[in-house]
């Protein structure tokens, strides 16, 4: 980190202070007297020299083979092999996730990095039969062009790993605006790619304000793609002020992911589990166990096990290796949650655990709530039906597997959700009805693997998925290739 915390964009290969001079200032959520950093603050005018960038370097580098961009990502890889242990205490400090969270976040970064790298030995096209005689047809991917990479502050390396490493192994040059709450992690990143040997202008870096720079980001024309993570709210705007300008668009949005566990269920194993994704992380992923939807005959015990689980819970600083649930990330996030709490004690919803900001001590250093379980909340209720994004569970008691379904899909979104079973026709049966775009059986609604597809159906995500093939989709066209040599 910069001795005097001073932190620029990255322009056209040269780290550079915003044109306006503007910066702003970034707090550890846990200890928010601790400054982190003075971040550049850009406008419009930044965004712009940073699209004259990617768009000037943009022939250049996606004439690169694609093994050749995959050596670099290969050389980035392994710089990040080298930093684990800085990058994860970096995003502890800046988003306030345990470190245990912060490493396996690191992990997913580089897996993805490692899983892109590896596409630049194929990024395949499909041979076709041509219905003319002495005639080859084939596809093949050409890069989108210049995209912007718009990302939220709840996973500040691993989203625009996931985003940033993909569209580079395509060809194509980028624009990246991280979270005005979470830089630190974005900087860290870009060095590493620079360190990597990635041309100037390939990837550029503008922090500061969402609305502005996303915006300029949407409005200009030659932006061939946008790849968005964050709210619902914020999405469905770039999505519609980019369609207008027939701008590819990839949205990653909300959830509100469910966990059924039915009486024959491995009891032991799915309270841990519902526990951990509805804690880790402090709640603020939108993969998060949001619903647990539990049969009546083993509701009692579920809860109890669920309850003593929640009660060992240790609050505390992130960076301290003995503490199990960091604080939120931001007094809005504090004020947003504990609204919602209470909304949905006002709603009917009794508490089982938790409840309340946590104050006294540390507590009163940073942004920190308890776990927190509502039970007896009306299905219609706002925070049966909201994502709250924060460590808060509800719960509900149900007859049956077809009831527990009805409630799993009774919401706006459909990300993951997950069954816990032994029965197999069950599990098939839950499989194939649930609405989400990630489903699980036996394991928690949490993360995913990178070599498969991420994302969720209704207001959960919009365009192509993420990852997996379908990230290597949404980065590149598909040109249709006609040769007649007879
Ligand atoms: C995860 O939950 O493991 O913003 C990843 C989010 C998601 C990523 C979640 N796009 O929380």
């Amino acid at each position: 980190m910069d001795s005097d915390k001073k932190f620029q964009n990255y322009i056209n290969g040269q780290w550079v202070s915003s044109i306006s001079g503007e910066e702003y200032e970034v707090f550890n959520p846990a200890n928010k007297s601790q400054l982190l950093g003075n971040i550049s603050y850009c406008s419009k005018k930044d965004v712009d020299l940073a699209i004259d960038a990617a768009s000037s370097s943009l022939y250049k580098w996606s004439n690169f083979t694609a093994p050749e961009r995959g050596e670099i990502l290969f050389e980035a890889l392994r710089i990040m092999d080298s930093r684990k242990l800085d990058l994860a205490e970096t995003i502890t400090l800046e988003e306030g996730k345990v470190l245990a969270d912060s490493k396996a976040e690191v992990k997913r970064s580089m897996d993805i990095i490692q899983f892109s790298a590896g596409e630049g030995r194929r990024l395949l096209g499909n041979t076709n039969q041509s219905e003319n005689k002495n005639n080859v047809a084939y596809t093949m991917r050409k890069p989108l062009g210049v995209v912007g990479i718009i990302t939220p502050w709840n996973f500040p390396l691993a989203i625009p790993a996931w985003k940033i490493a993909p569209a580079l192994i395509c060809g194509n040059t980028v624009i990246f605006k991280p979270a005005l709450s979470t830089p630190l992690s974005a900087i860290k990143l870009v060095e590493i790619f620079e360190e990597a040997g990635l041309p100037p202008g390939v990837i550029n870096l503008v922090t500061g304000s969402g609305s502005e720079i996303g915006q300029s980001l949407v409005e200009d024309k030659r932006v061939q793609g946008i790849s968005f993570t964050g709210s619902t709210e914020i999405g469905t705007k770039i999505y519609s002020d980019g369609a207008s300008k027939l701008k590819k668009i990839q949205c990653e949005m909300g959830g509100k992911n469910a966990v059924i566990v039915l009486k024959d269920a491995d009891i032991e194993k799915a309270a841990k589990d519902v526990m951990v994704g509805a804690f880790g992380s402090t709640g603020q992923r939108c993969t998060a166990t949001s619903r647990v939807i539990i049969e009546q005959d083993i509701y009692d015990e579920f809860m109890e096990k669920i309850l003593v689980l929640t009660k060992n819970l240790k609050v505390g600083n992130g960076i301290d290796s003995d503490t199990d649930m960091g604080p939120l990330s931001s007094l809005d996030q504090l004020e947003k949650v504990t609204e919602y709490i209470e909304l949905g004690v006002k709603q009917g919803g009794k508490i089982l655990i938790g409840g309340h900001k946590l104050e006294g001590g540390i507590f009163d250093n940073g942004f920190y709530v308890e776990p927190t379980i509502i039970t007896d909340v009306e299905k219609e209720s706002i925070v049966a039906k909201e994502e709250i994004f924060g460590p808060v569970l509800v719960s509900f008691k149900v007859s049956d597997l077809s009831e527990a379904l009805d409630i799993t899909n009774d919401a706006e979104f459909g990300l993951s959700s997950s069954i816990y079973t032994k029965d197999i026709k069950k599990a098939y049966k839950y499989i194939n009805n649930a609405d989400t775009g990630m489903v699980h059986v036996n394991s928690p609604t949490l993360g995913g693997e990178v070599h498969l597809p991420f994302g969720g159906l209704k207001s959960s995500g919009v365009g192509h998925r993420e990852q997996g093939e379908e990230g290597f989709n949404f980065f590149t066209e598909i040109v249709s290739v006609y040769i007649d040599h007879s």
